[in-house]
């Protein structure tokens, strides 16, 4: 099986919010299940790899591998982890459904296999958890979490947003893919052969208000809007023209400026403990 086009890409507008990342900032429903020093963990589409290179440093008689087919993101992870003078930690250019082929990458090896903000980028999720769910070993975990865009939120009322909303989700759609996803993760881990029980459903947000936060966010997503892959998909799916995506731009740049301003990301998380 092979995955489909990355929606996003690695445009610097879409690497900016990716290295941002932090366990703090993005995985709290991993956090309790990093007691132990020497966890050997997967990090499955690990982008460029700031998380990763965190929870390195909280394993540090352990290990971590992280795979994503994009030989790009990769150089730059490893560069990062080597900028921060973390060791235990491997790169590899990787698809999760072609672990097989990576050296070093084992069924069953890993206490903890991790995926942040990548279901939402598959054609085919269920797939995905249950490989992941084969990485696992017996009593590891898988911990996955993702956005629900049909979720997101903002302050004040701007009607560019629902054009930028609308026309993301149906971008992400028109390539068979779920932006919606974060919703429905116990439900995928369900489907790939975890009972009910063994797993544990959360959410939590991101919130971006202060006036930097708002320079951050909005303007990520101006930039994203007209300069990144996103945009090559809008055009190519018919869905959106140029003057749209300007327009679109142009909208997080006027909520940039609002002083009231506040975004909610709502994210959905799953720890799926494999206890056969
Ligand atoms: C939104 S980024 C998330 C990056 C990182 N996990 C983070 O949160 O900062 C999604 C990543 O998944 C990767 N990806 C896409 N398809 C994949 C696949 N089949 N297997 C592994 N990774 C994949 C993309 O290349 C991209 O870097």
């Amino acid at each position: 099986m092979s995955s489909g086009p990355y929606l996003h890409g690695h445009h610097a507008s879409v690497l900016r919010s990716h290295s941002w990342r932090t366990v703090e900032n993005s995985c709290p429903h991993l956090i309790p299940h990093l007691t132990n020093p020497s966890l050997k963990i997967l990090d499955v589409g690990c982008g460029p790899g700031t998380i990763t290179v965190d929870l390195a440093s909280r394993v540090p008689q352990g290990s971590v591998v992280a795979i994503d087919p994009s030989v790009d993101v990769i150089e730059k992870a490893r560069k990062h982890a080597e900028e921060k003078g973390i060791a235990n930690v491997r790169f590899e250019v990787g698809d999760i459904f072609n672990w097989k082929d990576i050296d070093g990458i084992d069924g069953g090896g890993f206490d903890i296999v991790h995926a942040h903000q990548v279901l939402q980028h598959l054609q085919d999720p269920l797939s995905a958890m249950k490989e992941m769910k084969k990485l696992t070993r017996k009593g590891g975990i898988v911990a996955v979490r993702d956005c629900d865009y049909s979720a997101m939120n903002h302050y004040p009322p701007h009607e560019g947003m629902q054009k930028w909303h609308d026309l993301y989700r149906a971008t992400a759609k028109s390539i068979k893919c779920d932006p919606d996803i974060g919703k429905r993760l116990h439900a995928i881990a369900m489907q790939a052969g975890f009972p009910r029980s063994d797993i544990d459903a959360s959410v939590s947000a991101w919130t971006f208000s202060t006036p930097e936060e708002r320079a951050w966010w909005c303007g990520l997503w101006a930039e994203r809007s007209t300069k990144s892959d996103y945009k090559t998909r809008v055009l190519e799916s018919g869905l959106g023209t140029e003057e749209d995506l300007e327009e679109i731009a142009q909208t997080w740049k006027e909520m940039e400026g609002k002083e009231d301003g506040w975004f909610a990301v709502i994210n959905g998380e799953v720890i799926a403990h494999n206890r056969s």
